[in-house]
């Protein structure tokens, strides 16, 4: 049974663990691209040993941006700056991946610093927003999109090839789409924000028909070697939304249109939920495990699982191909070789570039005062470490008091 790092192949491409940072939107972005601040960051948890390295959700068009801050893949300048990121991931043994992203009726908002609420159309940082249907999100996004129209839907369509062609041009080596979070495409799933009468909303098929001609789009227009994956809003977990049994037949039909690996988070598509994922570690693990049965197609999830000895035992157990590090990676740019270390793997060090690795091997010193919590065991000799049988699942249980502040300012991008 494999373990948290154990590399893992999709298509042509092997990762050289299961440890994957996940997309996280930095609003450093300037008319969308991307820039030293990326390149260093990204370039920091590459040396690190994360084995995939997604940016952040990189929009399609200008308008499917969260903010005017936020990076995209819709013009020849931008491709200098990934085309960077991917270099420096590549040179320090991570596989770089890109999330294409449109936002949808979540989108013309300002950062989450200057408080995250939307910016009316005519704003000079704000624009129309368009979704499947003419509903706003409420709250602090009350202007509501346009509904698309069919042929704008099929422009979307040629704008998710372009991207796909030039993140695979400039090295990305991984293709996930963002239909998650309340973005676009959970908002074509999610009969909450779609009312549409025509052949893209109502029915089950219907509301699915954007996942899969999309899918088509991309996967015409890349090779074979590269995996095409999605994040899907899998559950609105609310009664009037996504449902998961729904989610579930369909990436039934997703795979048959070229989905190789499935990312199941919620769908973002009210504050409403019955369920607050943001502190329940297990949420989308079994949810995701449930896909892998019975869809039979790889999958991954996030949520709460940067204890190391949870991330292992969800891929010891079977239950997910990959774990999405979204905060424990922003924390920590080490936290592979800290996960290492930790469960007592051998040789962490090996994670880092060849020469630090030499150096932290060979010249230990007092272990304590290295920056990591000290595992004598993993470092003490070249032997693989016998990793003891896991005792089933460990989680703290989350300290409502204690979390409660943060959770209700928590947007997930
Ligand atoms: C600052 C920040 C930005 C995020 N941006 C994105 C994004 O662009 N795309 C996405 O799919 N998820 C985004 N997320 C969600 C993360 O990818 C991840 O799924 C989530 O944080 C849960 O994982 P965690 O518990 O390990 O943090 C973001 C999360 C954070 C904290």
């Amino acid at each position: 049974m494999p373990n948290l790092f154990t590399p893992f192949t999709l298509k042509g491409v092997t990762l050289r663990n299961r440890i994957v940072m996940s997309p996280m939107t930095m609003y450093r972005s300037v008319d969308g691209r991307m820039d030293d601040y990326h390149v260093s960051y990204l370039g920091a948890r590459a040396a690190g040993g994360f084995g995939l390295i997604f940016p952040e959700q990189i929009a399609i068009t200008p308008d499917g941006r969260t903010t005017v801050s936020c990076a995209g893949i819709y013009a020849e300048s931008q491709l200098e700056g990934l085309e960077r990121v991917c270099s420096v991931i590549t040179s320090m043994g991570g596989t770089p991946a890109i999330q294409l992203g449109h936002t949808g009726r979540k989108g013309s908002l300002v950062t989450p610093w200057e408080g995250g609420h939307m910016l009316p159309p005519d704003h000079p940082k704000g624009w129309q927003t368009k979704a499947p249907s003419a509903i706003a999100y409420g709250g602090d996004m009350p202007y509501a999109p346009e509904e698309l129209t069919v042929a704008e839907i099929h422009d979307l369509y040629d704008a998710y090839a372009q991207s796909a062609k030039w993140a695979v041009e400039v090295g990305f080596q991984w293709i996930e789409m963002h239909y998650a979070h309340g973005y676009l495409g959970a908002e074509f799933f999610s009969p909450l924000a779609n009312q549409r009468t025509d052949q893209y909303g109502g029915s089950l098929e219907n509301r699915a028909r954007f996942h899969l001609e999309a899918l088509d789009a991309v996967r015409a227009v890349i090779p074979e070697r590269i995996p095409l994956t999605m994040r899907l809003g899998a559950d609105d977990l609310n009664p009037e939304g996504t449902q998961f049994d729904d989610a579930v037949v369909a990436i039934g039909w997703m795979k048959e249109h070229g989905l190789d690996l499935a990312d199941l988070s919620f769908g973002g598509n009210t504050d409403d939920m019955r369920e607050n994922i943001f502190n329940t570690p297990r949420a989308f693990v079994e949810r995701a495990n449930r896909v892998k049965r019975e869809v039979g197609i790889p999958v991954g999830a996030s949520w709460n699982l940067g204890k190391p000895q949870n991330a292992d035992d969800v891929v010891k157990q079977g239950l997910v191909d990959l774990v999405f590090l979204g905060r424990p990676a922003l924390a920590n740019p080490h936290w592979p070789v800290w996960a290492a270390r930790e469960l007592g793997y051998d040789n962490p060090f090996g994670l880092v570039p060849d020469d630090w690795g030499w150096w932290l091997r060979n010249f230990r010193g007092d272990q304590e005062s290295m920056g990591f919590p000290a595992a004598p065991e993993a470092i003490a000799g070249a032997e693989a470490a016998n990793v003891a049988p896991t005792e089933g699942w460990k989680v703290d249980e989350p300290d409502a008091s204690e979390n409660g502040a943060e959770e209700e300012e928590l947007k997930v991008a």
